[in-house]
């Protein structure tokens, strides 16, 4: 997934934290393509998890302080999004990796991130600007 100003949300901060998780996403589904997935899903799974609750909590402030009208729903899809992920760390720790749910779980991401994006994160533009 690429990032482009359709999702530009007006802080730069927000914006290049949002990059760095399309950019991951991207390099861990190269991984997977070229066949090395089993050996860095648990970091995929990890960074991911890590990277998102900060991003999290850092838009969920900068919505706060702004009183941007999606700030309610954005926290409550984030916390359904950080739900799916530990899951799947649930998951992946008690049945190990495996190919098919790697692919699935790197299209649930990259269907979340555009969705939650557009819809809701971007609503910052209308406090910012
Ligand atoms: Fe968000
Ligand atoms: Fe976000």
């Amino acid at each position: 997934m690429k990032w482009n100003e359709s999702y530009a949300t007006g802080n730069k901060e927000v914006d290049e934290q949002h990059k760095m998780l399309f950019l991951t996403s991207d390099r861990f589904r190269e991984t997977l393509e070229y066949g090395f997935g089993e050996k860095t899903y648990d970091l995929f799974l990890q960074f991911l998890s890590a990277y998102a609750e900060q991003h999290f909590a850092f838009e969920e402030e900068c919505m706060f302080i702004h009183s941007c009208p999606s700030a309610k729903q954005n926290k409550e899809e984030h916390c359904l999004f950080l739900k799916v992920i530990q899951k799947e760390v649930a998951i992946f720790e008690k049945i190990g990796f495996e190919k098919q749910r790697a692919f699935a779980l790197l299209d649930k991401v990259d269907k979340w991130l555009g969705s939650h994006i557009a819809r809701i994160d971007v609503q910052l533009k209308t406090v910012l600007t």
